[in-house]
C-alpha cells in the first residue's frame, strides 16, 4: 500500500468541460484514482477550478459582465458536470477561494525571501489605447518557433512553445487590434535558467524510462533550446495580488498560482477531513502523479517543479502522463468556436449512459498521437463492444441462471479441461490489467477488460449450455458456475473503467449485501468469487442500444454548429466597380411565378422550373435545390433576369436567371416582392 497524490488539470473557467478535457485528463485520471483505491492504497485526488488568466477577463469583457461573474458561472457548471459524471476527486476546489489565495500568496513570498527571484525592469507590450500592458493571451502574433500567426503571448498552441510576450513577431494586441509599444515596468522572475541542469538529470536521465515518450521528447526539446528566466508576476488588474511593496497593481502569472492549486485544493480537503495535508506534498513515500494534456507539459515538467524545487520541502512528481488532443469530427475542439461536445450537454441528452462515453474516450484516447472523436464511433463502440459483449454475456449469464436454478449459482462438478484453462486465463486478468494501467495504458487496459467479456462469451458459445441442459444437466450446473465466476470478475475489474456499469452488475448479481466483496487479488488467485447457492437478482440490461436517430440528433448539432461559425466569419465582399445608370438598364428583371419545379436526374443542386414571366412562360434551371423541395415553391413569386443569353444547363436550354441570395442558416433564399405583383412588373 502506498500513499498516492492524484491532480487532474484545473480546467480553465471561461467555459464548461469538453470531450477533449475528458479524454486527455479526466477519464485517465478518475480511472488510475479509482484503481489505486480499489487496491487499497491511500489515495488524495484533487482539482479545482483555474480562475484566473487572462482567458477569463476576456471572456468577461466578450459578455460585459465581471470576471467573478463568469467564473462563478463556469464553476458551477463544472464542478456539477464532473459529479454527474462520476469522476472522483476527493476534493473539488477553486483558485478564488481564500485557502488558494493564502497558500499561493505564501509561497511566492517565501520563495522571494529566499532570494529565488530576481527582480527586473524591463519592456513589456503595452497598448496605449486600452491603457494596458498585454499580458498572455491579450497580444496575439506569430511563434517564433513555428510560425504559427496566432500564438498567444506565453505560449503556442500550435507547437506547445513557452515564451514571452516580446519574444512574438508581428504582435498585436487581442483588446484593440492595435500595434503595441513597449513599456518599462518592474517584474518578478524565476531564473528557469538555474535549474536546468537540474531538471536535465533528474527528467533526462532519471525518467527516460518511465516516462511517456511525448513527454520526454518535449521536455528535452525545451532544454536543449536553453531555459530563461521567466517572469512569474503580471500587470493585471485580475488575479493573486502580488504580496511585495512595490507590487501594488500586478498580479501573479496564471502559471504561478494555478499549479499551487493542487496543493490548496489538498489543504482544503485535509481540513475536511482531518488529515495531514504536508503528508501529502513532502513526505518522499507518496508518489506524486500529474494528469495533464500536451498544451501543459512545459509548466507541469519544467516550471511546476522548478517552483517546487526553489522551494525545498516538496516532492516532485513522479510521473506526469500527458495525452495529446482529441479531435472532433476531424476538426480542432475549440471553446471559442463552440465546436465541442459539452460534458454538461452529453449528460442531459444521454443521462444513463456516463460510461458509455468514458469506454468511448478510452478506448480511443490520444495517448500517444491525436485522435478524432465521432459520433459513428461513439455509437459503434456502444452497439458492437458494450452491448453486443459486455452487456450480452452478463445478460446470457443472469437469464440462464434464473431460468435454470431460480437464481441460484448452482454446484460445479469436476471442472473439464476447458472449465479449468478458462479459470486460468481469467486469474491472469488482473495482472495482465494492473500492468497497464501502471504504465498509464488506458486503453490497453480497457481493451484487456473487454477481453474478459469476450473470453465469458466465448467459452458460453463453445459449451451451449442450452444445448446441453436437456440431455447433460450435471454438465450445465459446472459450465453456469464458470460463467458466474467471470460475471463476477468483470463486476470487480471494471469498477474503474466503467464504475456505473460495475455497481449495477453488482446489484444484479447481489454483491456486497451478503457476500464480502472481492478485490483483485481475489480475482487473480480464487476460484470461487461467488459461492453456490448465492442468489442473484433479475436481469437487467447493462447497456442499450444506441439508434441512428439519436446520433443524428448529435450530428446535427454540429452542423448548425458549423454553419453560425461559417456565418460568422463570412466576409461581406467590398463593394464592385461604379457603373453608369445606363449599364443598369441594360438589365431586364421582372418578376415571375413559379408554375412548376422539378428535379434535373443525376445532379444534386438542380431543379428545373416552369416560370410565368408575364411576357411568356419559360423554363429556367436554378441551382437551388438544397435549399428548396420542388412542392414548397409552386406558385411563388420571384425576381428573374430575363434577357440573359440562353445557356444549356445538363441538357436543358435555361432562359434566364433567378435572383437568389445567401441566408444564415446557410440556405438561398428567394429576392421576393413583399406583396403581390403582376407577373412581368419590372425591377428597377
Ligand atoms: N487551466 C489550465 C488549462 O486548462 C490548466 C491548469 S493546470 C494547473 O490549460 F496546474 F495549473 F493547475
Ligand atoms: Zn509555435
Amino acid at each position: 500500500m502506498s500513499r498516492y497524490t492524484i491532480t487532474a488539470a484545473l480546467p480553465y473557467t471561461n467555459g464548461p468541460v469538453h470531450i477533449g478535457h475528458l479524454a486527455g485528463v479526466y477519464v485517465p485520471a478518475d480511472i488510475y484514482a479509482r484503481f489505486l483505491r480499489q487496491k487499497g492504497n491511500d489515495v488524495a485526488f484533487v482539482c479545482g477550478s483555474d480562475e484566473h488568466g487572462v482567458p477569463i477577463t476576456l471572456k468577461a469583457k466578450k459578455e460585459g459582465i465581471t470576471p467573478q461573474e463568469v467564473v462563478d458561472k463556469y464553476h458551477a457548471i463544472i464542478k456539477k458536470s464532473f459529479q454527474d459524471f462520476g469522476i472522483t476527486f476527493d476534493n473539488y476546489s477553486r483558485t478564488s477561494a481564500p485557502i488558494h489565495h493564502e497558500t499561493a500568496s505564501e509561497f511566492f513570498k517565501e520563495l522571494y525571501e529566499n532570494g529565488k527571484f530576481i527582480e527586473k525592469v524591463d519592456e513589456q507590450l503595452y497598448d496605449a489605447e486600452a491603457d494596458q500592458f498585454l499580458a498572455d493571451r491579450f497580444v496575439i502574433g506569430t511563434c517564433p518557433k513555428c510560425g504559427n500567426e496566432e500564438s498567444y503571448g506565453d505560449q503556442c498552441e500550435n507547437c506547445g512553445t513557452s515564451h514571452n510576450g516580446t519574444d512574438l513577431i508581428n504582435p498585436k494586441s487581442a483588446i484593440t487590434g492595435n500595434v503595441p509599444s513597449l513599456k518599462q515596468t518592474k517584474h518578478w522572475f524565476l531564473p528557469l535558467d538555474k535549474y536546468e541542469p537540474w531538471l536535465r538529470e533528474w527528467i533526462v536521465e532519471g525518467h527516460k524510462n518511465d516516462w511517456k515518450s511525448n513527454v520526454l521528447g518535449q521536455v528535452k526539446s525545451w532544454l536543449d533550446d536553453g531555459l530563461r528566466p521567466r517572469a512569474v508576476t503580471r500587470d493585471l488588474d485580475w488575479g493573486i495580488p502580488v504580496p511585495l511593496e512595490g507590487g501594488e497593481g500586478k498580479v501573479l502569472y496564471v502559471w504561478f498560482d494555478a499549479p499551487i492549486g493542487y496543493i490548496s485544493s489538498t489543504k482544503e480537503w485535509a481540513t475536511e477531513t482531518g488529515k495531514d495535508w504536508e503528508l501529502y506534498w513532502k513526505d518522499k513515500g507518496t508518489k506524486l502523479v500529474h494528469f495533464i494534456g500536451k498544451d501543459n507539459i512545459v509548466f507541469h515538467c519544467i516550471i511546476f517543479p522548478a517552483m517546487l524545487k526553489a522551494q525545498g520541502e516538496y516532492i516532485l512528481p513522479e510521473n506526469v502522463p500527458a495525452n495529446e488532443f482529441l479531435n472532433l469530427e476531424g476538426a480542432k475542439i475549440s471553446t471559442s468556436k463552440n465546436w465541442a461536445v459539452w460534458l454538461h450537454e452529453y449528460l442531459e441528452d444521454f443521462p444513463e449512459k456516463q460510461d458509455v462515453l468514458r469506454y468511448a474516450l478510452t478506448a480511443n484516447a490520444p495517448e500517444t498521437k491525436d485522435n478524432d472523436f465521432t459520433w459513428k464511433d461513439f455509437q459503434t463502440r456502444n452497439n458492437s463492444e458494450l452491448v453486443a459483449i459486455f452487456g450480452n454475456f452478463i445478460n446470457r449469464v443472469v437469464v440462464l441462471t434464473n431460468k435454470y436454478y431460480n437464481g441460484q449459482v448452482p454446484v460445479a462438478g469436476d471442472f473439464s479441461q476447458v472449465d479449468e484453462e478458462t479459470l486460468e486465463k481469467l486469474k491472469e486478468y488482473p495482472g495482465i490489467i494492473t500492468n497497464s494501467v501502471e504504465r498509464y495504458r488506458f486503453r490497453e487496459a480497457t481493451s484487456e477488460l473487454m477481453n474478459v467479456a469476450r473470453l465469458g462469451n466465448k467459452y458460453l458459445a463453445d459449451e451451449e449450455p442450452w444445448k446441453q441442459i436437456k440431455g447433460n444437466p450435471e454438465r450445465v450446473q459446472t459450465i453456469m458456475n464458470v460463467a458466474v465466476q467471470i460475471a463476477t470478475a468483470l463486476s470487480v475489474l471494471s469498477e474503474p473503467f466503467l464504475p456505473f456499469t460495475s455497481t449495477k452488475l453488482k446489484g444484479i448479481l447481489n454483491i456486497g449485501l451478503s457476500e464480502v466483496e472481492n478485490s483483485w487479488e481475489d480475482v487473480a488467485s480464487k476460484r470461487v468469487l461467488l459461492p453456490s447457492g448465492h442468489q442473484i437478482g433479475k436481469a437487467e440490461l447493462l447497456f442499450a442500444k444506441i439508434e441512428d436517430a439519436e446520433i443524428q440528433v448529435q450530428l446535427d448539432k454540429l452542423e448548425a454548429t458549423k454553419l453560425a461559425n461559417e456565418n460568422a466569419s463570412k466576409v461581406i465582399e467590398p463593394q464592385k466597380e461604379i457603373i453608369e445608370f445606363e449599364d443598369f438598364t441594360k438589365l431586364d428583371i421582372r418578376i415571375g411565378t413559379i408554375l412548376e419545379a422539378e428535379k434535373v436526374p443525376k445532379t444534386k443542386k438542380l431543379l428545373k422550373l416552369k416560370v410565368d414571366v408575364g411576357i411568356d412562360t419559360r423554363t429556367i434551371v436554378s441551382g437551388i435545390a438544397e435549399s428548396f423541395k420542388p412542392a414548397d415553391i409552386i406558385g411563388q413569386q420571384v425576381s428573374i433576369l430575363v434577357n440573359l443569353a440562353p445557356r444549356k444547363i445538363r441538357g436543358v436550354e435555361s432562359q434566364g436567371m433567378i435572383l437568389m441570395t445567401d441566408t444564415t442558416d446557410g440556405k438561398l433564399a428567394f429576392v421576393a416582392p413583399e406583396r403581390e405583383v403582376k407577373n412581368g412588373e419590372s425591377v428597377s
